[in-house]
């Protein structure tokens, strides 16, 4: 029987748990691995499990598409299953996706710890799922990992009933653990058909499930003052397809639009752009890490990243074609420079999450 579970079921989390998986092993914690399957093609799961050298998960599963209720019910009998048969003391869940609140409420339900990493942030726009999950885990959690102490008040507001520790985001660790070797291997540039360009990733539900949002997004990337290189998250694509705005915009001048690229090629992509555009939640972190430091143009009406913002990096505009273009202009000619320290920590945040498992559970 081992003691800890680290599960995994997004892009996102991999990279985020990739620290904290190699922190447990320093400190020779063992641990089960499970990918709960909620991303299931390659390029959004598989692949980042073997480029950031991860070991094989112990169970994995591939939950194909559902209705978000329907998806997270799976996820939770299936995580329900897994636990009962491994009885971990606790189980770490990273974010604030469906993965996440149904292997919380799987555990709480059989009495098992719940370490939350990444705790506390609040968008406090209840149109997004995300904001659902992450509330609920974080009531659900005994060990909440905060990343900043903007996070922490948030949960000291709610009056959670776990413990709070402030730990930093474990996204910079991994940018920090993962540039050099991006910088190595990486050949994504010999793709990129423009030498000055921006970067642009959008998935978000509550953005892209919306036929105008999505043409208003498509439209600014085509008529952006520098060229936009966008890898795109299948949920999009699909969208685009529906939409009848795929054959329109995939050859577009103004814009490359890519599959879904691996972690090295799209950290180097960071590091390479003009600026980044997004509705991601991770990238408005991993833009302020000092080997990337890059302004974010955040396509949305809300942010649970405002530290982002308050350092200078973000800039929350919506969703609006001419604000996102005129956003994208005096940000191009903002010759300010950004600050020289993230918000999110100095890349020991996984460090730290795996000292606490040590020494408290
Ligand atoms: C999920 C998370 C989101 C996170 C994102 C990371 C929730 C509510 N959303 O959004 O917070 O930012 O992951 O990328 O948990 N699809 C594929 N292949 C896959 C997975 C999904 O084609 O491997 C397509 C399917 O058509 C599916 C759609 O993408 O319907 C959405 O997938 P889903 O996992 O429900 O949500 P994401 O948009 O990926
Ligand atoms: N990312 C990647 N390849 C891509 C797009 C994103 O490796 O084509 C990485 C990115 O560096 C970040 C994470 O995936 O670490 C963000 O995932 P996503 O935007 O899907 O999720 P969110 O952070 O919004 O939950």
């Amino acid at each position: 029987m081992k003691d800890v579970m680290v599960v995994v079921g997004t892009r996102p989390e991999i990279i985020k748990m990739a620290p904290v998986i190699r922190a447990l092993e320093k400190e020779a914690i063992p641990f089960t691995f499970v990918h709960c399957g909620q991303h299931y093609d390659y390029n959004l799961s598989q692949q980042f499990i073997e480029e950031l050298n991860l070991p094989k998960p112990d169970y994995n599963h591939k939950f194909r598409a559902y209705s978000q209720g329907l998806q997270t019910a799976k996820i939770l009998a299936y995580m329900e299953k897994i636990l009962k048969k491994t009885k971990p003391n606790v189980i770490l869940v990273e974010g604030d996706t469906n993965s996440v609140l149904a292997s919380a409420l799987a555990a709480v339900k059989l009495g098992i710890k719940i370490g939350h990493v990444e705790a506390g942030l609040r968008s406090f726009d209840l149109r997004m799922p995300e904001e659902h999950n992450r509330r609920l885990t974080d009531h659900l959690s005994t060990h909440l990992f905060a990343p900043t102490k903007n996070a922490e008040k948030n949960l000291r507001n709610e009056n959670v009933w776990g413990k709070i520790y402030v730990t930093g985001n474990t996204v910079i660790d991994a940018v920090i653990q993962h540039l050099p070797i991006a910088e190595k291997k990486s050949k994504i540039l010999e793709k990129i058909k423009f030498d000055k360009f921006f970067l642009a990733t959008a998935h978000r539900a509550e953005n892209v499930d919306n036929p105008s949002v999505l043409k208003n997004f498509m439209e600014a990337f085509a008529e952006a003052p520098l060229p936009v290189v966008y890898p795109m998250h299948p949920r999009t694509r699909k969208r685009l397809i529906q939409n009848k705005l795929w054959q329109k915009y995939k050859n577009s001048k103004n814009l490359q639009i890519l599959p879904p690229i691996g972690y090295f090629d799209f950290l180097l992509l960071m590091k390479k752009c003009e600026l980044i555009i997004t509705d991601s939640g991770g990238i408005q972190e991993e833009a302020t890490a000092p080997s990337i430091r890059k302004h974010v143009i955040v396509i949305r009406f809300s942010t649970e990243r405002p530290e982002a913002v308050q350092a200078g990096f973000a800039k929350v505009v919506g969703t609006n074609k001419n604000y996102i273009l005129k956003s994208l202009k005096e940000t191009l000619n903002d010759k300010k420079e950004l600050p020289k320290v993230s918000p999110y920590g100095d890349g020991k945040a996984a460090e730290k999450i795996a000292g606490t498992i040590k020494n408290e559970i």
